[in-house]
């Protein structure tokens, strides 16, 4: 099977790449940066704002993974404009260019996020929800895109799976995020700070339990669905931050006054790709922040010698 994955590049795309490859598929990468992971992976390089370099790109394809976005919710905020571009019209250009493959591609599978629930009624949320109008914008896009997706699917006949992933930790995240803020202040042996008291709660997925997710989405059970994909241990704030402590050694935890406004997070249930794709969380939150921690230094040591080469230049 021949599969492209837009953003194979990014943090949740590589591991999809990875996963697909270690399963014997063929994958080729479509994205505006070089796979920084891996060299013995096919890559087109373009954007996917570019609807003939995507035809190009799709060509051969059976599968297309859409990963490819604006995806840092603080870079939506800044450039709305553009993130609307990429997330909106570049998921259109996807479709659309699978559309025209005049049927080679079997299927696309969208990645979607949990937060599209964050205006939803009740505590505990399924795939059955009503989602009600977003707040912000990046979830307006990514709302958008499935929306896309849907209506491919009804009027093309194009198969499609919109994945939603929860947060993702793992080796190759994003440096603004909480786990990798802690442990990154854990290992310059400064104070990790906590506002509130900590109790509020989060789940979090493991990229390559994410990735497994991705992979068995190419199940035909999963034709024009919604699938939920979250992690199943609630998280509070305080245990990342005593895990982190845990793992790295001995560091401050410090408390400071909650922020208003605070999200408390909602439960999210992924019983759907339990049951249908026999899908399953298989990595504990200590062992996941474990290998982040092992994959962090493993890096900040190869920069180091980076460094200190350039340094001698
Ligand atoms: N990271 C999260 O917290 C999270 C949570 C839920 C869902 N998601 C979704 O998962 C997907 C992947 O997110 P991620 O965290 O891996 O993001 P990422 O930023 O690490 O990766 C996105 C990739 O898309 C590429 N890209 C951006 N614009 C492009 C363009 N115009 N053409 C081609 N490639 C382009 C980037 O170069 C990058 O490699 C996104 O759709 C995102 O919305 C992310």
């Amino acid at each position: 099977m021949r599969c492209l994955v837009t953003g194979g590049s990014g943090f949740i795309g590589s591991h999809v790449v990875d996963k697909l490859i270690s399963k014997g598929a063929r994958v080729r990468i479509f994205d505006m940066v070089l796979p920084a992971f891996r060299h013995d992976v096919e890559f087109y390089h373009g954007s996917i704002l570019d609807l003939e370099a995507l035809r190009m790109a799709i060509s051969g394809v059976d599968v297309v993974f859409h990963l490819a976005a604006i995806a840092d919710v603080k870079d939506v905020y800044e450039d709305p404009y553009y993130a609307e571009a990429i997330n909106v019209r570049g998921t259109m250009n996807v479709l659309e260019a699978s559309r025209r493959s005049g049927g080679r591609v079997k299927k696309v599978v969208y990645g979607s996020t949990t937060w599209v629930y964050s205006e939803a009624e009740g505590a505990v949320v399924d795939e059955s929800v009503p989602l009600h109008p977003p707040t912000h914008l990046y979830t307006a896009t990514k709302i958008t895109g499935e929306y896309y997706c849907f209506a491919y699917s009804r009027l093309y006949g194009l198969e499609t799976v919109v994945l939603r992933y929860g947060i993702p930790y793992g080796p190759r995240a994003r440096d603004g995020a909480v786990i990798p803020i802690f442990v990154n202040k854990a290992l310059r042996g400064e104070p990790l700070t906590i506002a509130g008291d900590g109790s509020q709660f989060r789940k979090f997925v493991y990229v390559e339990d994410l990735a497994e997710g991705n992979v068995l989405a190419l199940k035909s059970i999963a034709k024009n669905k919604i699938y939920n994909l979250d992690g199943n241990e609630k998280i509070s704030i305080r245990q990342i931050a005593e895990t982190v402590r845990e793992i790295i050694g001995d560091v401050k935890i410090e408390y400071i006054p909650a922020r208003p406004g605070d999200f408390s997070g909602k439960e999210v249930v992924s019983q759907l790709a339990k049951e249908e794709l026999g899908w399953e969380p298989k990595i504990s939150f200590r062992e996941g922040v474990k290998r982040y921690v092992e994959w962090f230094k493993e890096t900040q040591d190869k920069l180091g010698v980076t460094q200190l080469d350039l340094n001698k230049t």
